[in-house]
């Protein structure tokens, strides 16, 4: 005890001596140690600051400009403020870390969040077509050099990944996150978050990661933005948590809650969630940022009655930083001073703040993430070969009758039709961090710098998809009545041998407060490709989008589709290399695409239901006037090769506790190019003490061949692959029948069956 004692006061004394300096003493090693000895120090208004963050929204390089900017400026020197999003170059994050450092009493260094989503400066694909490459180096990758790019900024936190498991294509922010499964989202989400902080958070050229949104956001009933989650304890277990669950285990420095209230309560102030799911029975050490003023919308909610309610029920539940509501600021220390609120429940939130912040070295150097050296490192030659590898292999081909790609070397008249033809804006997404617009090669660029002298490459706009000014806050206005475009579109496809249409999406139409009600060709675009195939039926329908579209039209009459998502700055170079067949399409789809916007929410991983089918009559789980299935499914996407899937076996029909049974077969490249394969693992649990999905993804490798090449490919089902949430409310496997299912997609499959005994 004594000990213990005397330690803590050679720790403090220390502390105290260096604390001018900014300097927790090198002396004291332990994370947790220094994080004690400081919060030792802190008053109660201290604390608070740590757990405020704020928005950069004025010119932090020069003087303050109006008052409220002078008293955000106060706070910071006051210590008052523990980060800030949205400050991006060296020189603003330095002035604001001065702030702090030269003024405050314990100097604290802030925290410099932004959304790094998919790039910084260097754009790659939109996270829903990254994930379509199911390439988990290359999207690591990926994430490496956004932090990098990130770190060249001053920027020392990412609100990066989304692992929203997201299945209603009306969802505008389907584009942020991996689709509709939740292990895929899971990989994912694990393989950016080891890009953005590699091995040791401290590294300077790493950055800290947040899992968002925390949780169900995705669920957002009938995909409108920021609405009501109905979600059962079973749905939650199975469907959204499991990557949140991976998050945390692979080390994400921060979880940032939601906006939507689940099943009546709102995350923000859903202790189970927080507290008791994240915090406790899985033992994560970081902290919750709350989403943009996501404390204070309690109040809007009908769950908090003013700021300081809506304080007092976040940190309960668990939500440690408030973002930009001013609901910490404003109501905590009354709480804790009229004895609301345990300061215990406060310390808790200001050490996983620290923690972080130790994490990342800041105390060791405040300034350690503003490198302007790394500033030469921008958009870099490197960097664009990485954007231009990751796009590739995320597009996914989904038709392709009579192999009209890849288009033929003799070709002497190429034309490119459709408003996003020669879009250098689009490609880029939304949520594009710096990435400058009108900075992606365009298609019609793209093909130009692909063929020789000898092609000519004629281009038609036809008509404008969005019309005047396009911003991040405000909805895109769509073009419904210009085609003075159409005639020379047509006349320009009639004389050319191939048309590649590019139509789909605007960077505009998703992504944060973008739900649609339909999903089809927004404008006049449809009514330019029906214009076009009339005389001309040799179309490429390369399509551009940022969420699941409804293309049953194309898909029927259209010989030719190429999914390329918003591929981000090396876009039209990417694209060219499929369409000429440089790069053999591997993607496959991480969302299925429906036949109809009726249909959504749409995904394979459905229950059986008790009335699965019957053609004859109408009662059964269906539709009269449409098929119930996707129109291409989840993990489906051609190649300009084939792939023949031997007789999968199994290495024993029986599985005890603690056995693990080997799955293998051959699989031929039965084609004349090279080609890589995503092989796909799906399990279905037969009889459960709570239903099961007919399906689920369990695993997956990405497999490349020669043509004519065969591999054995061998995948093992241990017992966790066998695990849900069951009806005993934990994770656990039951005994009985399994189907395994391997596959190029989720239809097409080969099973073979075990059982499990216990
Ligand atoms: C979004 C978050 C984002 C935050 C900060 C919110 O509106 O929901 O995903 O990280 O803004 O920009």
């Amino acid at each position: 005890m004594k000990k213990t004692c005397l330690t803590a006061l050679i720790i403090l004394g220390s502390y105290f001596a260096q604390a001018q300096k900014s300097n927790i003493p090198s002396s004291v090693k332990n994370v947790e140690a220094k994080v004690d000895s400081l919060l030792a120090l802190m008053t109660l208004e201290e604390k608070i600051g740590q757990l405020v963050l704020y928005n950069g929204s004025w010119d932090l390089t020069g003087p303050a400009s109006n008052l409220d900017a002078r008293q955000k400026e106060q706070n910071i020197k006051n210590g008052r403020v523990g980060a800030m999003l949205n400050v991006l170059s060296v020189e603003a994050t330095t002035e604001a870390q001065k702030l702090v450092m030269e003024n405050s009493r314990l100097k604290i260094p802030m925290l410099f969040g932004y959304d790094v989503i998919h790039g910084y400066s260097t754009i790659f694909p939109v996270p829903l077509g990254e994930t379509a490459s199911w390439d988990l180096e290359a999207i690591e990758e990926a994430a490496r050099i956004a932090a990098l790019e990130s770190v060249a900024n001053g920027v020392n936190w990412t609100f990066s990944p989304m692992i929203d498991v997201s299945r209603d294509a009306r969802w505008g922010r389907i584009m942020e996150g991996s689709g509709e499964d939740p292990f895929l989202t899971s990989v994912v989400g694990v393989a950016k978050i080891k890009g953005y902080q590699g091995n040791d958070l401290s590294n300077p050229r790493t950055i800290a990661a947040t899992a968002k949104h925390f949780a169900g956001y995705g669920f957002a009933e009938a995909g409108r933005d920021y609405n009501t989650v109905h979600l059962g304890e079973n749905e939650l277990h199975n469907t959204i948590l499991p990557p949140f669950k991976a998050a945390a285990e692979a080390g994400v420095a921060t979880v940032m809650n939601s906006f939507n209230d689940l099943d009546g309560i709102p995350a923000t102030g859903h202790k189970v969630l927080q507290r008791d799911v994240l915090k406790e029975a899985w033992g994560w050490e970081g902290f919750v940022v709350s989403d943009w003023a996501s404390i204070t919308e309690m109040i809007y909610h009908g769950f908090a009655k003013d700021k300081t309610h809506a304080a007092e029920i976040a940190i309960k539940a668990g939500s440690d930083m408030d973002m930009e509501g001013g609901s910490y600021e404003e109501g905590l220390a009354n709480l804790v001073k009229d004895g609301k609120i345990d300061e215990n429940l406060l310390d808790d939130s200001v050490k996983r703040v620290l923690r972080v912040k130790f994490k990342l070295g800041l105390f060791e150097d405040p300034y350690r993430y503003a490198n302007k050296d790394l500033l030469g490192q921008l958009s870099v030659k490197e960097h664009m070969a990485v954007a231009r590898d990751i796009a590739r292999k995320s597009m996914v081909l989904l038709k392709n009758e009579k192999n009209i790609l890849p288009l033929r070397s003799t070709l002497k008249n190429i034309a490119v039709i459709g408003p996003l033809a020669d879009d250098k804006d689009t490609p880029i997404g939304n949520w594009r961090g710096q990435g400058e617009a009108n900075s992606a090669v365009s298609v019609v660029e793209g093909v130009k710098n692909a063929v020789g002298s000898g092609v000519k490459v004629t281009y038609a706009k036809g008509t404008d998809l969005g019309m005047g000014e396009r911003s991040f806050l405000m909805p895109l206005e769509i073009n419904k009545t210009d085609r003075s475009g159409f005639a020379e579109a047509v006349e320009v496809a009639r004389k050319a041998e191939v048309v590649l249409m590019v139509l789909g999406e605007d960077a505009f139409q998703s992504g944060e407060g973008r739900s649609q009600v339909e999903i089809g060709f927004a404008g006049l675009q449809q009514e330019l490709l029906e214009e076009v195939y009339k005389v001309n039926k040799n179309i490429v329908l390369v399509l551009m989008n940022g969420r699941p579209m409804d293309i049953s039209w194309a898909a029927e009459n259209l010989p030719g589709i190429l999914v390329t998502w918003q591929l981000g700055s090396e876009s039209g170079n990417a694209i060219a290399d499929v369409l000429f067949g440089k790069y053999n399409p591997s993607g496959k789809l991480p969302v299925s695409f429906p036949r109809s916007v009726g249909q959504e929410p749409l995904y394979y991983n459905q229950k059986n239901t008790g009335r699965p089918s019957s053609p004859e009559h109408v009662t059964f789980s269906g539709y009269t006037d449409s098929e119930k299935d996707a129109l291409f499914p989840f993990g489906f996407g051609l190649s300009y090769t084939t792939f023949e899937y031997g007789e999968p076996k199994i290495s024993a029909s029986q599985m005890s506790p603690g056995e693990k049974l080997e799955l293998s077969f051959t699989l031929r490249n039965t084609g004349k190019v090279k080609g890589r394969e995503v092989v796909q693992l799906y399990l279905r649990d037969v009889i459960a003490s709570a239903t099961r999905p007919m399906k689920e993804l369990k695993d997956f490798q990405l497999v490349e061949l020669a043509p004519g090449e065969s591999k054995s490919i061998k995948f093992i089902i241990d017992d966790k692959m066998l695990q849900f949430y069951s009806a005993n409310r934990i994770w656990e496997s039951e005994a009985g029948d399994f189907e395994l299912f391997l596959g190029g997609n989720s239809e097409d499959l080969k099973k073979v069956t075990f059982s499990l005994n216990k």
